[in-house]
């Protein structure tokens, strides 16, 4: 797996996996922003809490970010007034201006060493500029410093751009390892599941008064439905060395627009988005080198990773209550490409739920909402889409025969009439796994960018000795005997 420049460039302090049993006011399941953050308000407000990680603190998402802070979330608040009213639609706002804020005080007030910046954020648009001026009018509504112009650092033209003040940019795993410093965090300790108030892990069991799901996406399917209700999506980075020394982070609108954010002397390229398991061609990284040497033919590509974002059914993360029928868990998830304020709004919003029993924005984040005109539509496609990773466990016929494939390529095979993904490596070494998902049993796909195994449906991932990479999925996929 690639590994970022956020990885390469701290070192977080390793902690012990739990031993024995323990009894808390609060568990947090996942160590990464949104978890950390969490536990940090609850310990604040006086409660016992715990964390508990899978592998390592920041080593899910949070490693992987682009790190932008900015409650610019790419063309939402139009749609937001359009969808959820205006009066929702300001809070949606007033939360993530407020988590840019909350961000800037603790770096300050605690002293973080975290390279915090503050900069402007844009979204450009090199085609139909409307898009953008409406946005502008909305964002500008709700009370954000938002500003169109035409000027821009970006290495083209573009035909509009909207520009938020006032935003920022840091290393998240630097910020990450100082806040999780006094906190009782957990490594290498898998939730295996949650009952009522037992949190159950491999190392030992957390008896919790409140129980908080913040592990990117939730694992238990029954209740809460969250895998009826959100797929994922993976993109692509590049870290630039000799590239542009821009000031400001940029999103592009465009249906393939890039993203570009400084840091110190490298920029960040990013792109290629799709859903996950639906790479089976590949050339995501290729795509963003060709506009690297494009732009910058002096760049040097020092790095080269890719994220994982849940992205839920009307385009606003679920915070909330877990489910109606459990009434002490919690969960923060769906937070498509924008984890930083969304894991601070999180972490704000369930920490008064949990406190107080209430939150100013429960009712924008809250999971139980129901928005039929929206929601119901998006719900088909989902279970369309779902239906068609089941049909092809069945259906597809193989597409590579293990002889036939070439080095350092994988591909589906049948063997005894059992369909089989298989890896052959650079040195001609062959692995096999089950493409059926060890989740609900869709077919795995492969991805010859990043050699995994992919699931279609919600977006597990394993390695190609069908080790898990990414949940829903909680364990390896099967290996052949
Ligand atoms: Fe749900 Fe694969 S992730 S079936």
């Amino acid at each position: 797996m690639q590994e970022s420049i956020w990885n390469r460039t701290a070192s977080l302090r390793p902690r012990e996996p739990l031993s024995g049993d323990r009894k808390v006011d609060a568990a947090v399941i996942g160590g990464g922003l949104a978890g950390i953050l969490t536990a940090h308000f609850l310990r604040a407000a006086g409660l016992e809490t715990v964390v508990l990680e899978a592998a390592r603190a920041g080593s899910g998402q949070t490693g992987r970010t682009t790190a932008k802070i900015t409650a610019q979330h790419g063309l939402i608040y139009e749609r937001l007034i359009d969808q959820l009213g205006r009066e929702k639609a300001v809070l949606y706002a007033q939360a993530n201006q407020w988590a840019v804020a909350e961000y800037r005080r603790m770096v300050r007030e605690g002293g973080i060493d975290c390279d915090f910046t503050d900069c402007p954020a844009y979204l450009y648009a090199t085609g139909d500029p409307w898009p953008i001026h409406r946005e502008a009018e909305a964002a500008h509504s709700l009370g954000i410093d938002a500003a169109c112009t035409a000027d821009t650092e970006l290495p083209f033209p573009v035909a509009a751009a909207l520009r938020f003040g006032n935003q920022a940019r840091f290393h998240p795993l630097r910020f990450l390892d100082a806040v999780a410093e006094p906190l009782e965090l957990y490594e290498q300790t898998r939730v295996r599941d949650v009952e009522g108030n037992r949190v159950i892990t491999d190392r030992g069991t957390v008896t919790a008064e409140h129980v908080v799901f913040a592990c990117h996406y939730p694992f238990r399917n029954v209740p809460g439905y969250y895998f009826l209700r959100m797929h994922q999506e993976r993109s692509y980075v590049l870290a630039l060395e000799n590239a542009a020394g821009l000031e400001g982070m940029y999103f592009g609108t465009d249906g393939d627009g890039l993203s570009f954010r400084p840091q110190g002397d490298l920029l960040l390229l990013g792109g290629g988005g799709h859903r996950t398991g639906e790479n089976s061609a590949g050339g995501q990284y290729q795509k963003l080198r060709q506009a690297a040497r494009s732009f910058w033919p002096e760049s040097r590509e020092m790095a080269a990773w890719s994220a994982q974002d849940g992205m839920p059914l009307d385009g606003v993360p679920y915070i909330g209550r877990f489910s109606a029928t459990t009434p002490n868990w919690y969960v923060a998830t769906g937070f498509q490409k924008w984890g930083m304020t969304s894991s601070m709004v999180a972490a704000r919003l369930l920490t008064d739920l949990i406190t107080t029993g209430a939150s100013p924005w429960e009712e924008v984040f809250t999971p139980q909402r129901f928005q039929p005109p929206a929601a119901g539509k998006a719900l088909l496609q989902e279970s369309a889409q779902a239906a068609k990773g089941l049909g092809r466990r069945l259906f597809t016929p193989p597409r590579a025969e293990v002889e036939a494939l070439p080095r350092g390529h994988g591909g589906v095979v049948e063997y005894r009439g059992e369909k089989l993904g298989v890896y052959k490596d650079d040195g001609g070494e062959g692995f096999c796994v089950s493409v059926r998902c060890p989740h609900l049993g869709c077919q795995l796909e492969w991805n010859p960018d990043e050699k995994s195994w992919d699931c279609p449906c919600h977006g597990s991932r394993f390695d190609y000795r069908g080790r898990l990479l990414d949940g829903p999925a909680q364990r390896d996929a099967d290996v052949p005997e």
